[in-house]
């Protein structure tokens, strides 16, 4: 039977894919309150929500997912239904050079929120019906050789950076807590999301503000890495499929339908950029360091750099069973869903140009090396 949730929680709701749910959520006609749950670290912006304030069923709470006290006080004072589960650190090279933040807030801080969760909603049955909805990765499963079958549900974890393992951890918290202690709980593992307000050491964010700076595009390594890139929004539809026609208990992979070497992807994006720039005047004279306005192709700025340690090779993802049970169907090929995020970058700069305290790219090599 489907669940209609009636008030959100929703953790981490200021960082890109949360803030992305939380608008969609709110989209939907007759959706009941969200109370977003964010600590506003590095990733976490509330220029991701702005305009949200008009809303009266939306409210922000700045705070840790790891406080179990504010999270039960939280569930408790606004009768949350049902949480949604975004907060995390996110960014592998992050986890490579400081794993302690990763452990602390996926693993420690899931299991926060699960002990809350348990108490309000199993201990003391103060609401009716409930779902956990826990938002996990693709990366769990490890690394694919080129003609191995794509993830599928089943597939055996085998994290590889302290970023997916974190996540590994969290997800067997989540499955510990269904099985021992009956808590309904539904689990995503997706691919690389991309799509506006994603924050600019990502690969995609990275490539678009290094354009039009002028700067290195680096790619790690030979650049053959796969990815199954997933557009925010297909992304943000698929859990709201989960949420209300999920099976508790269950686990749901969910893809773009875009494998992709990360040298096609570079490319894809150096050549949009190419045509966005040469088309606009007032855009080639906003971004003089661009090779577009240098009468250069964008491509001249790709530089291989040296490689991630532990890089996974190939993610795919089947997402079969999501399509099979939930009718969920990616809606953007890589080429429309590419050209709307530049586009969202372009006309977004007032976004981005106050995250970009530090040269991210230069930042993460600078410490691979020092390794
Ligand atoms: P993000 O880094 O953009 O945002 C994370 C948010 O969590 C930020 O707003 C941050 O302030 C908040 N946060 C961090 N620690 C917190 C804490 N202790 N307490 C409360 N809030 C805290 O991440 P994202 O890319 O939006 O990813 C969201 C979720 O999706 C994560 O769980 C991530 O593992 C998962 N995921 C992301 C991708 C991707 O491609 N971005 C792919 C698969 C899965
Ligand atoms: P990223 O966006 O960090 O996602 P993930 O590591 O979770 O897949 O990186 C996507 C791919 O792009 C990954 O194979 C690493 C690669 N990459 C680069 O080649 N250069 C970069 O500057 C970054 C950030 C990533």
């Amino acid at each position: 039977m489907d669940y209609a949730p009636d008030n959100l929680l929703i953790t981490g709701g200021a960082g890109f894919i949360g803030a992305n749910f939380v608008r969609h959520w709110l989209s939907r006609p007759g959706t009941g309150p969200v109370v977003v749950l964010d600590a506003l670290t590095y990733a976490g912006n509330q220029a991701n929500l702005r305009g949200l304030e008009h809303d009266s069923r939306y409210s922000f709470v700045r705070g840790d997912i790891c406080d179990e006290a504010l999270v039960s006080r939280l569930m408790a004072e606004h009768r949350i239904d049902t949480i949604v589960h975004f907060a995390a650190e996110s960014h592998v090279d992050r986890s490579i050079l400081g794993p302690d933040d990763f452990i602390r807030t996926n693993v420690v801080g899931t299991h926060a929120l699960l002990k809350a969760a348990k108490k309000i909603w199993l201990d003391e049955k103060a609401v009716r019906a409930h779902r956990f909805h826990h938002v996990s990765t693709d990366e769990v499963y490890g690394s694919l050789g080129l003609s191995d079958p794509a993830f599928h549900e089943l597939t055996p974890y085998a994290p590889n950076s302290p970023y997916s393992a974190s996540k590994a951890a969290s997800d067997h918290l989540v499955r510990a807590y269904r099985e021992t202690y009956g808590l309904h709980t539904t689990l995503t593992n997706c691919s690389n999301n991309y799509g506006p307000y994603q924050f600019p050491e990502k690969l995609l964010p990275l490539l678009i503000i290094n354009i039009l700076s002028g700067k290195p595009l680096p790619v790690y390594g030979d650049g053959l890495q796969i990815r199954d890139w997933l557009h925010v929004a297909d992304h943000c539809r698929a859990i709201e499929l989960v949420l209300t026609r999920g099976m508790v208990g269950e686990v749901y992979n969910i893809g773009g339908n875009c494998e992709t070497t990360n040298m096609q992807i570079v490319r894809a994006i150096c050549r949009q950029m190419d045509e966005l720039l040469q088309a606009d005047a007032n855009l080639l004279k906003s971004y003089p360091q661009s090779p577009a306005a240098r009468g250069k192709p964008a491509e001249t700025l790709i530089t291989h750099v040296r490689d991630r340690p532990g890089h996974d090779r190939r993610y795919a993802i089947d997402f079969s069973k999501a399509s099979r049970e939930l009718g969920y169907a990616p809606s953007f090929d890589l080429a429309a869903g590419l050209r709307s995020t530049i586009e969202w970058y372009l006309l977004n700069t007032a976004w981005w140009q106050p995250l970009l305290g530090r040269d991210y790219a230069q930042w993460v090599q600078s410490n691979y090396s020092a390794r």
